[in-house]
């Protein structure tokens, strides 16, 4: 395939991919977390749907690996076009911080976010199959594991959103 192809697919691919994910990720930080916390056990019921019926976490994986594959094919192909020095420049510089930030907002994504809802969707359907209220332990737990959805959230939202600065303003950054 010609390079220009390859470099406009790897292009179009990586910012449909980040963007949607970059949004999906802020929203969940910012309203959709602090929300399932602040409902409480009716949140948790949501939290289930999302995850056990919806897919969410499948979802949100296919846009954190189509964003890094071809963020780091991208930078691959400027180092190739543009030489090592290209890393020593504004543009270089932050263009790898804010591919930086996305992979740590990947690591906490894949380390904390994802098994915790996970963890919280189970106990939800056990709940729900149940056809009880929680118990007062049951009730802990899901305090304790939106808890940490909740900070693992807001940290996942600020990471990408300084990854989405950086990718917005590198280009001129002399
Ligand atoms: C939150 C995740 C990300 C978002 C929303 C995002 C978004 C973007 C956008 C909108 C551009 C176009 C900027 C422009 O042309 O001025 C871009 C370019 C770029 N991104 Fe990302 N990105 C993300 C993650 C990554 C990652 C993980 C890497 C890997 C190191 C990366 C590497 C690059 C490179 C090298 C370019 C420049 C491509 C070129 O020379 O045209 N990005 N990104």
């Amino acid at each position: 395939m010609h390079g220009t192809t390859v470099f406009l697919l790897a292009r179009f691919v990586h910012v449909v991919a980040g963007v949607a994910w970059a949004g999906a990720l802020i929203f969940i930080g910012w309203y959709l977390t602090p929300a399932i916390r602040a409902t409480g056990p009716s949140g948790g019921a949501l939290m289930q749907q999302l995850v056990r019926v919806q897919r969410l976490p499948v979802y949100l994986m296919t846009l954190m690996a189509l964003t890094i594959l071809s963020g780091l094919s991208l930078f691959w192909l400027d180092l190739t076009a543009f030489g090592p020095a290209w890393m020593h420049t504004g543009a270089g510089r932050t263009f790898s911080a804010g591919g930086a930030f996305a992979i740590l907002t990947a690591i906490l994504g894949v380390a904390v976010n994802m098994p915790t809802s996970k963890k919280l969707g189970t106990l939800m359907a056990s709940i729900q199959a149940a056809g009880k209220q929680p118990s007062a332990e049951q009730a802990a737990e899901i305090g304790r594991l939106q808890n940490r959805l909740y900070r693992a959230g807001q940290a996942a939202a600020v990471l990408t959103l300084l990854a989405v600065i950086c990718m917005g303003v590198a280009r001129y950054v002399p």
